[in-house]
Order: structure tokens, then sequence, then C-alpha cells
């Protein structure tokens, strides 16, 4: 046990450095601790406070009632200088929560001097109520620096204090809002949360054509193994409908079902598609697909965004979505054999590919009958896979 868990445990209050101004921190399950945290600071008891993890596996177990979405956008945003509000049914952390025991404020920061804390603190910034934060020991009111019962020293910090982003909507409507401007800009959220930098609609179709040369080749590729008679279509990953819109030309009867993690991006959808959007769904792909037995399940540059056990697993849920004899056409980047051919620049953990052959084999345990790979180059790929029928 380091010495911070040893004074939390002991209902202590620690002043350390975190990843952006010094603060104070004790249990958070432990009300004198609290009581007396907040006496330092001279803070209404009644006051939230954000709980602090130093590890995010840690932070996740311990809300175990996280909707999928907001695991994501967490995943994507922590370790980082943000506060995250989420819903708490669970009422975790009730002396944390205030008078609202519904809504919980996370923070999960990396600090050197803290790696390896296994628990979970109550914290505040170390400044009395209304005064500025601390960039360094010395600008911390002497009588908080004795009344700590650790005192940390991480030398100068940032000084600039955590975005507080609300993401009690994330889930069910895919909407965030900025509470309170911090050390993370509202764009650097939009990218984790919306995908708005690299997937703005109005920006989508000439970026995508821009850094990946061989798109358009891929779409027709894709439109090429889709099979004939398909009157019903479920696209994963739809985009602004780029890839839609051939496979509706294609199959002029056919109406389709979107289903995308961005709100935006399936709203230009619904403009470009018209009443050939059935139906279309804020989600992701790693959640439960919409009911149906498709002709068709399609998807285009999406399923590279999942890491492999969560691409087995939609692939086995893409099967039991399909009628008999159905399709499932994937065109996606992928690992090459060769790795001179790995052409399109990646965002490190926004960018997953597999490659072809472990792709094959996690439709084949998913229970196609017959899987190929129509056409590829360099890092991209299409592959077929036909339900028995
Ligand atoms: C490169 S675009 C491809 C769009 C379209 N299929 C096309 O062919 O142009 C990737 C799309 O996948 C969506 N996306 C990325 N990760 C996702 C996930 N885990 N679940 C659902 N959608 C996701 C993005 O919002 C984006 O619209």
């Amino acid at each position: 046990m380091t010495a911070f868990e040893d004074v939390i445990a002991r209902g202590g209050v620690v002043l350390f450095p975190s990843d952006t101004v010094y603060g104070l921190a004790c249990d958070p399950e432990n009300a004198a601790a609290i009581e007396r945290l907040y006496a330092l600071k001279g803070r209404p008891a009644d006051k939230a406070s954000a709980v602090m993890f130093f590890d995010l596996e840690a932070a996740l177990r311990a809300v175990p009632e996280l909707g999928p979405r907001t695991q994501t956008a967490l995943r994507r945003l922590m370790p980082g200088a943000i506060t995250a509000l989420v819903r708490n049914p669970g009422r975790r952390f009730p002396l944390a929560c205030g008078d609202d025991p519904e809504t919980l404020g996370l923070r999960v920061v990396l600090v050197p001097a803290l790696a390896g804390v296994g628990v979970p603190v109550l914290q505040s910034s170390a400044n009395p109520s209304g005064w500025s934060d601390a960039h360094s020991l010395s600008e911390v009111a002497p009588a908080m620096r004795a009344g700590a019962d650790l005192v940390i020293d991480g030398g100068e910090l940032p000084g600039v204090p955590s975005t507080v982003v609300d993401l009690r909507d994330y889930d069910d409507a895919g909407t965030w809002s900025v509470l309170r401007r911090g050390a993370v800009d509202e764009d650097d959220l939009a990218v984790a949360l919306e995908g708005r930098y690299r997937f703005h609609p109005s920006s989508y179709g000439a970026m995508v054509t821009d850094t990946l040369p061989g798109y358009a080749e891929l779409q027709e590729q894709v439109a090429a193994a889709s099979g004939h008679d398909i009157r019903s279509i479920l696209d994963l990953g739809m985009g602004t409908g780029e890839t839609t819109v051939r496979l509706l030309d294609r199959h002029r009867a056919s109406r389709v079902v979107g289903v995308d993690e961005s709100p935006t991006m399936l709203r230009a959808a619904a403009e470009r598609l018209g009443s050939r959007l059935e139906e279309s769904h804020v989600a992701l792909l790693q959640e439960p697909l919409p009911d149906g037995e498709f002709d068709l399940v399609v998807s285009a540059l999406a399923v590279h965004h999942l890491d492999g056990p969560e691409k087995a697993d939609l692939f086995r849920r893409v099967h039991g979505v399909l009628r008999p004899g159905g399709r499932f056409v994937l065109g996606d980047l992928v690992v090459p054999e060769r790795s001179d051919d790995a052409v399109v620049e990646q965002t490190p953990g926004y960018d997953k590919p597999s490659t072809v052959a472990e792709q094959v084999r996690w439709l084949e345990e998913a229970g196609f009958a017959r899987v190929s790979v129509t056409w590829s180059a360099k890092d991209l790929a299409v592959i077929l896979a036909e339900a028995s029928g």
C-alpha cells in the first residue's frame, strides 16, 4: 500500500498534485473525512465533488451501470484533464454526489507520483472556495498545508482546471455539453465524442476522397458484391450515406436501415436518402443491432474502429439479423500482408484494423456458410460472407 492509500484508508486528507492543479483528497465513502476536507476548504458539505481514479479500468468497474456509449467515450477521453458528469442509477459514491445522488462526477488522472494507486478518492481543488487554483505547493494556503495529513509535492503543475463535460444524455441521445471550460478544449471533445473533426458531414466526402485514394473503387466493389433481389439493407456505420446511395442505385426497390454513433452524420444521411431511409439508429456497432431479417448487411470503412473481439462479436450478431441466404458485405481498412502496403494514415486508438485472414475466420466462426475475398488493394479489402439458405 502506498503512503497515499494508507492515509486515505485511515480517514485522512492528502494534499496532492493532480494532472491540472493541486487538490485535496479523501475516502469518498468516509463522511468524517469528507467533512474535514470540506472544512479545510471552507466549502459547504452538501456540494458535490468528483470522484477521482488513478486507473481507468478501476473507474469503469466501480460504476458498472455506465451505458456502452458512455464507457466508450470515457475510454477515449480518459485519463485526461476532464471531469465527466455521468448518470448514476446505482447511486454509487452517494457522499460525493451532493443533493443529486443519480449524477456522479468522474475524473481519471495520470499522475506519475501516484502511479499504482488503486483506491478512488473524493477530491476538490486545494484552494479555499472562491480563491484561484494552486499551480505549486507554495500557492496552497498555509492552513491547508498544515491541515493535511500527507502533502505530496509534484512540482509546478499546468494550473488550468479540468474541463467539465456533461455526458448524462450521451447514451440515450448522443448529446453532451461543456459545463465548465478548462484544460481540454471543445474541439478535442468533439473529436472524441462525435468524430466531428474526422467525420464532419460537410467535409466528410472531400476528406475521405483525399485521404483514401481507393475509396471510390472500394464503394464500387462493395456494391458489386451485394447480389440481387435486395429489398432490405442494414448499413453499419452509415455515416452520411456516401456508400448507401450507390447501393440504393443498384437495388432500386430496396429500403435501408442505418446505424452510426454520430447523430450529425446520420442527420446528413437522412437528408440525402429521404424516404428510402426507413430508420436510423444512433448507436455503437458494439450494441445490439436493429431487429430484422435483412437481405443485405453492409459496412464500409466503419468496422475497423472495433477491436478484434468486438469484430468477432459483431459478425455473430450480423449473422443473426440476416435472412437465410442473406449476404454481409464488409468493405474496410485491413492490416495488409506486406507492411509496405499499409498506406492509409491511421489514428492510434481509433483505427484498429485486423488482417483479412482474421476476419474471414471470425466470419466462419460466426456461422456464415461461405466467406470469400472479392477484392483487395493494399490495405483495403471487400469480404463477402453468405448465410446458408
Ligand atoms: C469512415 S466513415 C464511413 C461512412 C460510410 N460508411 C462511408 O462509406 O462513407 C466511418 C463511420 O463509422 C462511424 N463509427 C465509427 N466507429 C463507430 C462505432 N463504434 N459504432 C458506430 N459507428 C461508428 C463514424 O461515426 C462514421 O460515420
